[in-house]
């Protein structure tokens, strides 16, 4: 035993000290997140019999409802019907520090991208792409030029293409059907 004479009293002062953390460490966690009591709701609430008057309310979207995202993506084919070439060309700037766009032009920091609708992903010739182009498999069809120009990152995980994507789907479609004309033989639309 320890010859401090105070030792138990040290001793019982550092269990009480102890159990005041403790309570009082309970207390402020319930100021902080006991469950919100307010007397008045922040928006008026229904009544049970409103509730049953409106059956549809919390229904399931019934299947004839447009699916979110098709809402939110538009439809590409309407899309590229609508699209400006012209002004896709303007927005084809954005590509050039990395990209050149003319027949037989060579590569920069990314592939030439003359004639590039219709072509296989990855697989164009002297230029070395990363694995997640040239192990992707299929052909730049609108559809996957979209979502990559979109996203790359989301379409090819693993891309070397250092661009955040085009976020605004009119200037897509518009960027696309330029892309689409970089062509001696312009794929058709869809
Ligand atoms: C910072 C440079 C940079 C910018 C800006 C850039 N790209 Fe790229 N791009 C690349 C690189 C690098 C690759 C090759 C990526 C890989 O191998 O993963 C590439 C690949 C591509 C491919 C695939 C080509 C093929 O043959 O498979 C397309 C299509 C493409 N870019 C279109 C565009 C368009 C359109 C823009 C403008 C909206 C753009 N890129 C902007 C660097 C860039």
């Amino acid at each position: 035993m320890s010859k401090d004479p105070l030792f138990l009293t040290k001793l019982l002062g550092a269990v009480l000290v102890a159990a005041w953390i403790a309570v009082a460490a309970a207390m402020a966690s319930w100021l902080l997140y006991r469950p919100a009591t307010i007397d008045t709701p922040a928006y008026p609430l229904m009544e049970a019999a409103e509730i049953e008057e409106q059956p549809t309310a919390s229904a399931p979207p019934s299947a004839e409802a447009p699916a979110p995202t098709e809402a939110g993506d538009g439809d590409l084919g309407a899309r590229l019907a609508a699209a400006d070439a012209t002004a896709g060309q303007k927005v084809a700037r954005k590509c050039s520090a990395c990209h050149s766009f003319d027949k037989g032009s060579g590569h920069k920091i990314g592939p030439n991208l003359w004639d590039v609708v219709g072509r296989q992903i990855g697989g164009v010739d002297n230029y070395k792409f990363s694995g997640a182009l040239s192990g992707h498999g299929g052909n730049w069809g609108y559809e996957e030029l979209d979502s990559f120009l979109r996203e790359p990152k989301a379409f090819a995980a693993g891309t070397r293409m250092a661009f955040a994507g085009i976020k605004s789907d009119a200037d897509r479609a518009d960027l696309i059907v330029y892309l689409r004309s970089l062509s001696d033989t312009p794929n058709p639309l869809p």
